[in-house]
């Protein structure tokens, strides 16, 4: 019996919310799964689930802080010897911390950006070194739709480091475009997680972890250029966030 296309998908982040319910997720549709994160507790317990479900999928696991550049090469190289090959890349690991500019937090601010984007461009290079010399890949950024519009206050420097992946992964994509390795930006909505779980109960719009990634594997498995999910709002909302009068959209958000 053949397996499903893109076999083995690297998840980063792969610990919690998102990146753990996708690797559940894309278990259950065949896949094999290298996954990562600091918490490597989290991610044992995540592979005795997993196998449990699906004793013959195969699921190594590695140590990883995204923000040590050496560490993040030699990860990735390393599920690549493990696996032969690296079908999926998605880079997932991310952070939400912020504070309104010039409050004192720099360091809160930095922190994010140092994750969400400097680190996002180290596995990019990573991944794009795989991709490059099996000709073959699938490279997916997980930005999110704060990336639409710049946005206030702890959300600012939060929503920059999205934009500036949502970039990256679209230049890729214009580089590789008739070519062998395929790109896909996913701009998730509010889907539960343990970065939101603080205003969880508040924010009407917020989907369930598992709703939310069904739509994400979903769009992630037909390759699409680019999706907001979960599509209803979010996909009109895009229009919204990237068109409304300034003074309308401060009311919204
Ligand atoms: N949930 C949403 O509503 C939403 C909306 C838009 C975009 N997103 C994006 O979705 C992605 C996943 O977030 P989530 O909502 O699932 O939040 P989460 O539950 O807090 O998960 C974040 C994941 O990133 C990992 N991570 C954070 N810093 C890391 C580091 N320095 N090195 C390695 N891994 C690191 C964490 O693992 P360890 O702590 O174990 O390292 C964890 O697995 C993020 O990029 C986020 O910006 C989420």
């Amino acid at each position: 019996m053949s397996g499903p296309k893109r076999k083995t998908i690297l998840i980063t982040g792969a610990s919690s919310g998102l990146g753990a319910e996708m690797a559940r997720q894309f278990a259950d549709l065949g896949h094999d799964l290298a996954l990562c994160a600091r918490r490597i507790e989290k991610l044992e317990a995540l592979r005795a689930e997993i196998v449990a479900a699906h004793p013959d999928r195969r699921v190594e696991l590695r140590t990883l802080d995204v923000n040590d550049d050496e560490q993040v090469f030699e990860v990735f190289r390393g599920f690549k010897k493990d696996f032969g090959s690296i079908d999926r890349v998605v880079i997932n690991a991310g952070l939400g911390k912020g504070a309104p500019l010039g409050t004192g937090r720099y360091d809160a601010n930095k922190e994010t950006a140092m994750t969400n984007f400097v680190a996002a461009l180290a596995q990019s290079e990573a991944a794009m070194e795989i991709f490059r010399e099996q000709n073959a890949g699938h490279f997916v950024m997980i930005s999110s739709m704060s990336a639409m519009r710049g946005m206030p206050k702890t959300m600012t420097t939060y929503a920059a480091t999205k934009a500036g992946v949502a970039h990256l992964a679209e230049g890729l994509r214009m580089e590789l475009h008739g070519k062998p390795i395929k790109v896909t930006v996913i701009y998730p909505g509010y889907i539960a997680s343990e970065m939101n779980e603080g205003i969880a109960g508040d924010q009407p719009l917020m989907a369930s972890t598992e709703k939310g990634v069904q739509a994400i594997v979903s769009a992630i498995e037909k390759e699409k250029a680019s999706a907001c999910v979960p599509p209803l709002p979010w996909a009109p909302m895009s229009v919204v966030m990237k068109h409304a009068p300034l003074p309308l959209l401060k009311r919204l958000i």
